[in-house]
């Protein structure tokens, strides 16, 4: 353990003696590398809303994903959240993680790591199941966390836990029961995931800077766009050139441009039950593409290049979008 961290260690035990901080000092975002190697390109596919046993296609889906994930050569899998329906987990043991995940994505290019994020239909049941490293050890591909980092040699993703955020959650829960374990009182664990966010960010050398999280910033879909998002995360998105941000919660395919930087805003959010029939007014939004029905999307990132693309549910290309990034060398 480097000195740094027994400095950092003392500091916060001083801390909580005082009850300033009675957990911790916001502690930073776990970090995962992946090494991509080959020809330094990045690809990876993105589900979203998907855990139905199969159901409302969610199997054809999967087949599709296993079909592209091969052709691309993926090095991972991106889950946008709402892993399990309708209430997350019951447990560990939920047979709902076998038979929604393990038994469904069964294609030999899925059998990559999967970096999830928790969705609010997940925080329903037990949200810290699904952290758990006993998951981990009946399928080693799960890795479900709350805020965290992957670091590839020329993207930095960040995965955010959204649903504290959100604050009908807590005012009318309607007949849900949410576990909010661990992230109560929500106003200091927002506060200390989007700091914790800001800092990862500034530390960040990444050519692209991708930022993963349940619930949309912008949509036009049934939920449209998620206030406290647009409030305080996109400010943050903003400052530190963030190239993407990736959501699930709406149940479709769409890509929206911020009107006031470059971010690109990808909804991937249809892997079972969609066809809402419900677009919202455009809301000043930039919409560029919009489908109700299910799907996945694909990332490819060189250095130079970023392209994107959704599948419907044969596995047709329905959109796709690229952008150029010059090298400084170019300029
Ligand atoms: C499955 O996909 C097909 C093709 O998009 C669609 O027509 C059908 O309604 C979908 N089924 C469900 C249950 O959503």
């Amino acid at each position: 353990m480097g000195s740094l961290e027994n400095k950092t260690m003392v500091l916060s035990l001083l801390l909580a003696m005082f009850g300033l901080f009675p957990d911790k000092i916001s502690a930073e975002f776990r970090r995962f590398e992946q090494n991509i190697g080959g020809d330094g390109t990045l690809r990876f596919l993105v589900v979203g809303d998907w855990g139905r046993n199969g159901d409302y296609n969610q199997s054809e889906v999967a087949s599709q994903m296993g079909r592209i994930g091969e052709e691309l050569d993926i090095h991972f899998v991106v889950s946008t959240g709402d892993n399990f329906y309708d209430n997350g987990l019951k447990g560990e043991d939920d047979p709902n993680f076998l038979n929604s995940f393990t038994n469904i994505y069964t294609a030999t290019s899925l059998q990559k790591q999967w970096f999830s994020v928790l969705g609010n239909h997940d925080y329903r049941g037990d949200a810290l199941a699904q952290l758990s490293p006993v998951l981990r050890k009946i399928d080693r591909r799960w890795l479900c966390l709350r805020s965290f980092v992957v670091n590839t040699e020329i993207a930095e993703l960040f995965f955010v836990d959204t649903t504290p955020f959100v604050r009908d959650y807590f005012v009318n829960p309607e007949d849900h029961i949410y576990d909010w374990r661990n992230v109560i009182p929500t106003k200091r664990y927002t506060f200390s995931v989007l700091k914790d966010l800001e800092s990862a960010l500034e530390k960040s050398r990444a050519r692209w800077k991708i930022v993963v999280g349940h619930h949309a910033i912008r949509s036009v879909g049934h939920h449209g766009d998620t206030p406290e998002l647009v409030q305080s995360l996109l400010p943050i998105l903003r400052a530190h050139n963030v190239d993407l941000y990736m959501n699930g919660h709406d149940h479709c395919l769409e890509q929206i441009s911020d009107t006031k930087s470059p971010i690109q805003f990808f909804t991937s959010g249809a892997g079972s039950k969609a066809w809402r029939g419900d677009v919202k007014d455009l809301n000043g939004n930039d919409l560029k593409f919009f489908y109700d029905g299910q799907g996945f999307m694909s990332v490819r990132l060189t250095q130079s290049e970023a392209e994107i693309r959704f599948y419907d549910v044969f596995g047709r290309v329905i959109h796709s979008w690229s952008m150029s990034k010059m090298l400084h060398a170019d300029i």
